[in-house]
C-alpha cells in the first residue's frame, strides 16, 4: 500500500526521534509549570533517565485549577452516566474543582500528605475521580484497584503500597446484582499484614453497608462537614519525577508489579495526545467507556480530557444488556460525545446482540467523529463491521500499563494515514519500535519476533516499579538489551505498520482485561484435590480469549471430577475475582509434557481451539494429546 498521504506524521515522528528534547519541551509548553524543567531529559537519572528533572508541578491544577481560572468553569468536566441507576450526573469545571478541593481537605485531616499512598477500591462512580483528583492536588499517590477483584488481589495491593487511607464504597452495580463491597474490603485488610489507618466508605442507596468503628467513616458526612467548615485543600508542588499513581497489573506471582507514573511526563504525554492523536479539540466531549481500574481508565477517563479542557464521560453500564444493544448510541447521542474509546469486545458484543446495527439508526450520530479500539487485538472482521455500521474511521492503537499512552496509532490530528485492517498503525512520537530476534537482531519486515522499544521510552512511561526498580529491569529491560521488552509478538511491514500478534508470556487478555494464567494456576494448585495443573487462553467469540483450566487429580482421590471442577471454578471467582471469567475446569488423566517436563500448554491451546497442530517432536508421550482432545470434546 502507498502511504504518501497529507498526514505530517512522518515528519513528526522523525523529528521526536532526531530531537526528543526539542519536541518534548515544546509539547511541555502547554502544561502549566511551577518550575520549569533543568533538563527536559536527564540520563543520568533513574534506570534509562528521567523526563522533566528539576520541574515542579502539580497534576490537578493542570486538570482543574488552570480550567475554572481560564474560563471554563461552566464547561462540563465530567458526565457521569449510569444506565445501571438510571442517573446522569454533570459536573462543571467550578463544581467538579470545589469537590476535589473538599475532598483534599478532608484527607489533609486524616493526616494524609505528599508522597503517602492511597488505595481507591470503588466502582464507576464520580467519586471515585474525585478522589483521584484530591489525590494529585496533595502529591499522595493514588492506586486504584479494579471492583472485579476479589479481596486476595485487593489485599496483595493494600501490602505492597502500605495505603494511609482506603476510599471506597457500599456496593457496585453489575447487571443483575449488586455487588457488595465492604465484606471484600473487611477480608482484604484481614489478610494484609499492613494496615491502612482509615476508611473512607461511600454508602450507595442501592445497598449500604455498617461501617467498621475507630476504622471507617461515612463519606457523605465527612464531606457535609467539611462543606459547612470551609475546608479545602490548595494544590501542594510536587517534582516532574515524583509518582502521581501506582497501577498493579498482573504479576506471575506473589507481589504485583506496581507500575509507577511520574507527573511531568504524563501531564506533557497525555496532553499531547488528546489532540494529535485523538483529534480532540478543547471543549468537546469524548467518551472513553473503560474502567477507571485499567490504565486506559486512567489516562482517558480522567486525565487525558480534563487535562486537555474537554468533557469527559464516565459510564457505569455495559454495551449490551443495559438495557440493550443501543445503550452506546445512546450515550453519544445524549451527551453529543465527538468520540469513543473502547475495547474491540465491546463490539463484538455489540454485533451479537444488533448485527444489522438496527439500533444504530435510532440514535442521531451526527456529533461522532472517530471510534478507537485498544486493550486486545482489533480483528479485522469486528472493525469492519465497525466501519460499516458507523461510518467513521475506525482506529486500533496498542499500548499497554506500562507505557501508560499508546505506542502506535494513527494520529488523528496530524491526518490520517490509511488505516490496514490487523494494524494498529505506526509508532507514536519517542517510539522507536523495533522487531527482534531472540539475538536482539532487528529482523526484517514481514517477520515475527518480539517487539522492543528502544531507550529511552517517551514521557509518561514507567520510570520504574514501585519500590523494586531490580525487578523493572529484570521484567524490562535485561532480556534486551538498551531495550523495553514489550512482551507483545509480532511484526513491521515494510510501510512501518507494526502488527501485534499476542504476549511472549503468560498474559491472557480476556475482554480487554489484561490477567495471569500464572497467578490462575497458582490458585487451582492450592485445591487440596489438585497434583498437577496448566490454565490457558483459549478462544472466544465475544471475549477474545477466556481462561481454561485442566487438572490432574493427587492420586487416590475418589470424588467425582465433576465436583471439584465446581470447586476450582468458584476457588478462582473467590481469589481472583469475577473478572477472571473462569468457568471452564477440566479433568484431565495426565498433561501434555516434553521429555523435560515442560508442559505443551500451546499444543493444548491449538487443540481446543480447533486449530491444525502438529505432534511435537519432544513430547514424552504423544497419546496424552489423544485424551485432552477426548477430554474436551462438548466442553469447549
Ligand atoms: N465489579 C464487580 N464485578 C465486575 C466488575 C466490577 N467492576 N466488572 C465486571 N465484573 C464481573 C461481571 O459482572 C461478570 O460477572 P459474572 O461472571 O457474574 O457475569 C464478570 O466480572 C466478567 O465481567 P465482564 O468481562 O465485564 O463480562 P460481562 O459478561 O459482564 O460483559 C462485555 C462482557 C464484553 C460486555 C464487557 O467485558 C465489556 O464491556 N468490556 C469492555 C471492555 C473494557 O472495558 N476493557 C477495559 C480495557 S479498555
Ligand atoms: P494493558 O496493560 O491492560 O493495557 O494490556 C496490555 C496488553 O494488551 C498489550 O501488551 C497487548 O498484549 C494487548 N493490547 C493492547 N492493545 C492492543 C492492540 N491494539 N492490539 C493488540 N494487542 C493489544
Amino acid at each position: 500500500m502507498n502511504i504518501q498521504h497529507k498526514s505530517t506524521y512522518h515528519e513528526v515522528h522523525a523529528r521526536s526521534l532526531r530531537d526528543p528534547e526539542g519536541f518534548w519541551g515544546e509539547a511541555a509548553r502547554e502544561i502549566d509549570w511551577i518550575k520549569p524543567a533543568e533538563k527536559i531529559f536527564d540520563s543520568a537519572q533513574g534506570l534509562y533517565g528521567r523526563w522533566f528533572a528539576g520541574a515542579v508541578v502539580n497534576t490537578c491544577y493542570n486538570a482543574l485549577d488552570r480550567h475554572v481560572a481560564g474560563g471554563r468553569a461552566d464547561q462540563l468536566a465530567l458526565i457521569h452516566d449510569s444506565p445501571l441507576t438510571g442517573r446522569v450526573t454533570r459536573f462543571t469545571y467550578a463544581e467538579l474543582l470545589a469537590e476535589v478541593k473538599t475532598l483534599a481537605g478532608v484527607m489533609t485531616d486524616f493526616g494524609v500528605t505528599k508522597g503517602d499512598r492511597v488505595i481507591i477500591y470503588m466502582p464507576m462512580v464520580p467519586e471515585a475521580v474525585v478522589a483521584m483528583l484530591a489525590c494529585a492536588r496533595i502529591g499522595a499517590v493514588h492506586s486504584v484497584v479494579f471492583g472485579g477483584f476479589a479481596a486476595k488481589e485487593l489485599a496483595t495491593r493494600i501490602e505492597d503500597a502500605a495505603p494511609k487511607l482506603i476510599f471506597s464504597a457500599s456496593c457496585g452495580i453489575e447487571p443483575g446484582r449488586i455487588v457488595a463491597y465492604k465484606p471484600l474490603l473487611d477480608e482484604a485488610i484481614k489478610l494484609a499484614s499492613v494496615k491502612p489507618e482509615a476508611c473512607v466508605i461511600l454508602q450507595r442507596p442501592q445497598q449500604t453497608c455498617d461501617l467498621t468503628s475507630g476504622r471507617d467513616h461515612d463519606w457523605a458526612d465527612l464531606r457535609e462537614a467539611a462543606t459547612k467548615a470551609n475546608k479545602s485543600a490548595d494544590c501542594v508542588q510536587v517534582a516532574a519525577t515524583d509518582p502521581l499513581y501506582i497501577l498493579y497489573t498482573s504479576g506471575t506471582t506473589g507481589r504485583p508489579k506496581g507500575v509507577v507514573r511520574d507527573n511531568g511526563g504524563h501531564l506533557v504525554a497525555l496532553k499531547w495526545s488528546m489532540f494529535h492523536l485523538y483529534g480532540i479539540k478543547p471543549g468537546e466531549v469524548w467518551w472513553c467507556g473503560s474502567d477507571i481500574g485499567w490504565v486506559v481508565g486512567h489516562s482517558y477517563i480522567v486525565y487525558g480530557p480534563l487535562i486537555h479542557g474537554a468533557t469527559s464521560i464516565m459510564y457505569e453500564g455495559k454495551p449490551v444488556g443495559t438495557p440493550d444493544a443501543g445503550a452506546f448510541w445512546r450515550v453519544i447521542a445524549e451527551h453529543k460525545a465527538v468520540a469513543l474509546f473502547t475495547a474491540p469486545t465491546a463490539f463484538r458484543a455489540i454485533r451479537k446482540e444488533d448485527p444489522d446495527g438496527k439500533f444504530i439508526r435510532q440514535y442521531d450520530l451526527s456529533k461522532f467523529r472517530t471510534l478507537f479500539l485498544a486493550g486486545e487485538r482489533a480483528d479485522p472482521p469486528t472493525v469492519e463491521w465497525a466501519e460499516a455500521q458507523l461510518k467513521v474511521p475506525v482506529i486500533d492503537h496498542w499500548w499497554q500499563t506500562e507505557t501508560g499512552w499508546c505506542i502506535a496509532g494513527n494520529p488523528v490530528g496530524l491526518g490520517m494515514l490509511p488505516v490496514k485492517h490487523g494494524s494498529p498503525t505506526v509508532p507514536m512520537p519517542g517510539y522507536r519500535v523495533e522487531v527482534v530476534d531472540e539475538a536482539s537482531k532487528p529482523v526484517s519486515a514481514g517477520t515475527m519476533g518480539s517487539i522492543v522499544i528502544k531507550l529511552p521510552m517517551p514521557p509518561a512511561c514507567l520510570p520504574t516499579l514501585w519500590r523494586q526498580d531490580e525487578r523493572c529491569k529484570e521484567a524490562y529491560f535485561s532480556e534486551f538489551p538498551g531495550y523495553y521488552k514489550t512482551s507483545d509478538a509480532g511484526y513491521m511491514d515494510e510501510d512501518g505498520y507494526v502488527y501485534v500478534m499476542g504476549r511472549t508470556d503468560d498474559i491472557i487478555n480476556v475482554a480487554g482485561h489484561r490477567l495471569s494464567t500464572g497467578g490462575m494456576e497458582e490458585i487451582l494448585a492450592s485445591h487440596p484435590d489438585v497434583a498437577e495443573c496448566a490454565v490457558l487462553g483459549i478462544k472466544d467469540a465475544i471475549k477474545g480469549e477466556v481462561p481454561c483450566g485442566f487438572l490432574v487429580l493427587k492420586a487416590g482421590v475418589a470424588r467425582k471430577p465433576i465436583e471439584i471442577e465446581k470447586e476450582i471454578v468458584a476457588l478462582v471467582r473467590e481469589k481472583l475475582g469475577p473478572v477472571a471469567a473462569f468457568k471452564l475446569a477440566i479433568t484431565v488423566g495426565r498433561l501434555p509434557k516434553t521429555r523435560s517436563g515442560k508442559i505443551l500448554r500451546g499444543t493444548i491451546k491449538k487443540i481446543a481451539d480447533g486449530e491444525p497442530w502438529s505432534m511435537p517432536a519432544t513430547i514424552e508421550d504423544p497419546k496424552v494429546l489423544d485424551e485432552i482432545s477426548d477430554a474436551l470434546k462438548g466442553r469447549v
